[in-house]
């Protein structure tokens, strides 16, 4: 199955191993729901992106899987990793990423986390709007240092994807327009600024984009635009998609470098040339392993399969309608004929995992299912709605399981009452 790990082989009884660990064993020794990442898959993933982008040049999106052993993974991979938020930055110092590794986004960063960002001494931070100016310009007159920034630009590309992971275009949240003409000025401001040294230009059109177009054509926008201003940095971003599905078919990090080198050298870019992937190192690395609880046919209407997850594990085919494939374990090849509905547990009919699941006929109470390609943007994501607990990671590499993230306990989930 061509959306499994790189190591997935299927074992002479017909089951899954993934890192030389039977996948079955690794259900029963962690319980279900369990992420199990390929450790060699993540691995290769970082170094193809730090050899398509060169040293220093490929940052991995922390926002896609984050915890301490991913942190200290693409940072041995010699990545640099990009944060999103106060915890993002908490996270990846804790896990021993040096400052100078990082680099801090957000669109509404607070005083604390700017604050917290420059006493740290990360490589850039990501300057969202003027209102952060402001707050940059107030923080420097209190006396910090002077941060290294970067303008973030939204270049008026429409990327193809969903309308909620596409930020390149004028109506957005994030950067500023080059459009209307704040991109110009927020530049120039922050060139007179005393509060900020500006390195270069970053613009993001968008994630899970599969159109080698849609990154052409931003470079080409930002090349224009940066070519003037003649800054060492230009980083384009991330958002290379994935294939989720039998069928679909995304570019690789070496093609997706290629054509995004090959445009900006073509376009006479001077600057160094960045990239901030996330989905693209991860997704395709982990597998998430259910355990099925009920089976209820519907004569005439459908089957429902509920698992022991849900919305609360992985939220994107609620959020985004994203489609998934789902497999037995027990047999990895086993054909599936039968169309199911597979839906989580939570109190809500809107708890699916796959609309029209593609399912083996005898899938039965206490089988396990796998879905593939759930290493982005799932566990990162994931929720204690209805109060499940979170599940635990698992990283997987030459026959040997260790537990990065541990399941939450119930005592998790009254950690933080006070009453
Ligand atoms: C600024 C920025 N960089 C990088 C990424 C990573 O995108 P992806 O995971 O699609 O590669 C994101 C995702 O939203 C982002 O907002």
């Amino acid at each position: 199955m061509g959306l499994l790990p790189d190591t997935a082989a299927v074992l002479p009884d017909g089951s899954l191993s993934i890192g030389g660990c039977s996948v079955v064993e690794l259900a029963a020794q962690y319980g279900t729901p369990v992420f199990v990442y390929d450790e060699a898959h993540l691995r290769a993933r970082c170094r193809e992106a730090v050899e398509a982008f060169g040293p220093g040049r490929a940052v991995y999106a922390t926002k896609a899987f984050l915890c301490g052993a991913m942190a200290r993974l693409a940072h041995e991979e010699g990545m640099m990793l990009d944060v999103a938020s106060g915890g993002e930055l908490y996270v990846a110092l804790r896990a021993g990423v040096p400052a100078d590794a990082l680099a801090f986004h957000g669109n509404n960063k607070s005083v604390a986390e700017l604050r917290m960002a420059i006493t740290e001494g990360v490589r850039h931070i990501i300057v969202d709007s003027f209102d952060e100016l402001d707050r940059l310009e107030a923080l420097h007159a209190q006396g910090l240092p002077v941060p290294k920034v970067l303008a973030r630009i939204t270049p008026g590309v429409h990327a193809h994807t969903h309308e909620f992971i596409a930020t390149g275009q004028d109506d957005s949240k994030f950067g500023f327009n080059l459009g209307n003409g704040d991109a110009h000025r927020a530049v120039d401001r922050m060139r007179r600024s005393p509060a900020v040294h500006l390195v270069g230009v970053h613009c993001h059109i968008g994630s899970n984009v599969f159109e080698a177009s849609n990154f052409a054509k931003a470079a080409e926008v930002m090349a224009s635009f940066a070519g003037p201003l003649d800054l060492p940095e230009l980083v384009l971003g991330g958002g290379l998609g994935v294939a989720y599905v039998e069928g679909e078919e995304a570019p690789s990090i070496t093609q997706w470098g290629n054509v995004l080198l090959d445009a900006c050298q073509a376009l006479g870019v001077r600057s160094a040339v960045s990239v901030e992937p996330g989905r693209s190192i991860v997704a395709a690395a982990a597998v998430t392993v259910y355990e099925v609880g009920t089976v209820k046919h519907i004569p005439g209407l459908r089957t429902y399969v509920s698992v022991d997850g849900g919305m609360s594990d992985n939220p994107r085919p609620v959020l985004y309608g994203s489609g998934y494939e789902a497999f037995l374990p027990r047999d990895v090849g086993a054909a599936r004929p039968c169309r199911a509905r597979l839906v989580g547990k939570h109190c809500e009919s809107g708890d699916v995992l796959i609309f029209d699941a593609a399912l083996p006929a005898d899938v039965r109470v206490g089988d396990l299912l796998a879905t593939p390609v759930t290493g982005a943007y799932g566990h990162s994501m994931a929720s204690n709605y209805n109060k499940l607990t979170r599940p635990p990671v698992v990283f997987v590499s030459d026959g040997a399981h260790r537990p990065v993230v541990r399941r939450e306990t119930y005592e998790d989930l009254v950690r933080c009452d006070l009453g």
